[in-house]
């Protein structure tokens, strides 16, 4: 059986019927990039996060799990396509870079779901901790970057 490790998981049992996981994503204003609409697409993401660890810690269904990990999916497609449609409208300097990075992203979830097959369990929790440092760390960096230039041209 596959044993996975999770930084803020103190215990972890594994066993197609419990797992935990404990931190829970906050949204904070510094994640803001200063413009309401992608905001909220990003707080969307981690409600639909968070909802994914409830999920989990108050007896999985394999159906529900699966659900939500669908529209996480879908989800951050329509984000990736709405930062990418300004970057396009604006031509945003960095927009290369970033795309880049969206790419990178979607291959490593693919990547994730390739490796996990038909274990749901395994998938979901990998993918909470694959996507809560991830979009922590894309939020402070690459997608800061945009904040300037988004402002400049009066998007708000
Ligand atoms: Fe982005
Ligand atoms: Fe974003």
């Amino acid at each position: 059986m596959a044993v996975f490790k999770h930084p803020c998981l103190p215990r972890l049992s594994h066993n197609d019927k419990y797992m935990e996981m404990g931190k829970k994503l906050e949204w904070d204003d510094k994640y803001s990039v200063g413009v309401e609409l992608i905001d909220e697409q990003h707080k969307a993401m981690f409600t639909t996060i968070n909802l994914l660890i409830d999920t989990i810690n108050t007896g999985p269904e394999k159906e529900k799990i699966g659900e939500i990990i669908g529209n996480l999916v879908a989800y951050k497609k329509f984000h990736f396509e709405t930062e990418e449609k300004y970057f396009k409208e604006f031509n945003y300097e960095n927009a290369e870079e970033h795309i880049a990075k969206h790419r990178e992203f979607t291959a490593k979830l693919e990547e994730i779901q390739a490796k996990c097959g038909d274990d749901i369990f395994a998938l979901a929790f990998e993918l909470v901790d694959f996507l809560e440092d991830w979009l922590i760390d894309h939020l402070l960096t690459i997608d800061q970057q945009y904040k300037q230039c988004f402002a400049e041209h009066g998007l708000k």
